[in-house]
């Protein structure tokens, strides 16, 4: 069995940190039998500068295809101005939307070594393990009406519509409770109902499907405003959090910050399973960070853990995966850290020396 990737590192520190999953698929492949093809395509605000668009037809058919998409990063400053549907970010929406990829996994997880790298008091964050579950092609991202009109009085009026189906709802809550099952059991479903219809809809949708498919797993409903609270207050009390496209977007950087740094957190953003086949693309959840970028400072880890979700998710391969886990778990506790985690007393790497500490543990786990 071969693998087909598609890697698309992307813009800003994306081709740093997609070099780091090159050689960390490329050690797979070495030690651990996993065969695999990889094309490279462009996407983001380099799309735009050679094909002057950020997803073209050709990679997304590319994309469409492969096993897996691998993912770094896109976005920067000299793209600010491009008109909306040429800026780098709609190369990513437009994987998500024609993809579908609904369900976007963001696990929040604290490793022990980095328990004082968090802004918050590390017996706070210390064992701190969470799981987001973002709904991610609908909502205020994708929803029609999308512009911004100058009126006939001169003055300039914008739209984004929110816009929730029950299906929608549906299918990621049963997402959210079968990732529950297999964790904490709890999911926490956050939403805003007092103020907006489409949070009705989502507690009412959330309520029908568990009391009708997980009646065990326990279910709170936390208006989202109170979940962005609690996560800085008492995060350990949450497990899995059930939630829309755009609170899914805040409350994941709020999470990522729990853990040390955004650098850390990997994601899954996958679709549903058809015969036999599941759309799936992985991705950091930090962005394209231009200010550090080619500057062999990135924090590659978030990125090489979504490599390790594309294992598991993707291709089954759940040893593999936790020997990565694993292997990250040791170079941090030996005390190697980049700049964004580091810590009085630690070993500082940039993007290139992490990744050889990574392949080095993983040597050595391998036995
Ligand atoms: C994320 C990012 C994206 C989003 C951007 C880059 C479009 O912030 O994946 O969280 O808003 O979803
Ligand atoms: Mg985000």
């Amino acid at each position: 069995m071969t693998y087909n990737l598609l890697i698309l590192p992307g813009d800003g520190i994306g081709p740093e940190i997609m070099d780091a999953t090159r050689r960390v698929l490329g050690w797979y492949s070495a030690k651990r039998g996993f065969a695999y093809e990889a094309e490279e395509d462009l996407v983001g605000g380099i799309s735009y500068e050679t094909h002057g668009e950020p997803a073209t037809d050709a990679m997304m058919a590319k994309a469409l295809a492969a096993d897996a998409v691998l993912f770094g990063s896109v976005g920067g400053p000299q793209w600010d101005k491009l008109p909306f549907h040429l800026k780098p970010e709609r190369g990513l929406l437009r994987l998500r939307g024609d993809l579908k990829l609904f369900a976007n996994l963001r696990p929040a997880l604290c490793f022990d070594a980095l328990k004082d790298a968090s802004t918050l008091k590390p017996e706070i964050v210390a064992g701190l393990d969470i799981l987001i579950v973002r709904e991610l092609t609908g909502g205020v991202y994708f929803g029609q009406p999308k512009e911004l009109v100058t009126l006939a009085s001169g003055e300039k009026r914008a739209v984004d519509t929110q816009i929730y189906y029950a299906h929608e709802i549906e299918r990621i809550a049963r997402v959210a409770f079968e990732a529950a099952r297999l964790r904490g059991n709890k999911v926490a479903s956050a939403e805003k109902s007092n103020v907006m219809v489409t949070g009705v809809l989502w507690r009412e949708t959330v309520h029908r499907i568990h009391d009708a498919e997980y009646p065990d797993v326990q279910l709170i409903d936390i208006l989202a405003d109170n979940c962005a609270m609690q996560l800085v207050r008492a995060p350990k009390t949450l497990d899995v959090i059930l939630t829309d496209n755009l609170f899914g977007d805040i409350l994941s950087d709020e999470a990522a910050q729990l853990t040390g740094s955004i650098g850390m957190l990997p994601s899954a953003s996958l679709g549903a399973r058809t015969d036999g086949r599941l759309p799936a693309l992985y991705e950091p959840i930090h962005g394209s960070a231009p200010d550090i970028a080619g500057k062999d400072l990135a924090n590659p880890i978030a990125t090489i853990l979504s490599f390790g979700m594309c294992l598991k998710y993707s291709f089954g391969r759940t040893a593999d995966a936790a020997l990565l886990d694993k292997a990250v778990e040791r170079v941090l506790a030996e005390g190697y850290r980049t700049g964004d985690i580091m810590q009085p007393g630690m070993t500082k790497l940039g993007t290139a020396g992490m990744t050889d500490a990574i392949l080095k543990a993983l040597d050595a786990l391998n036995g």
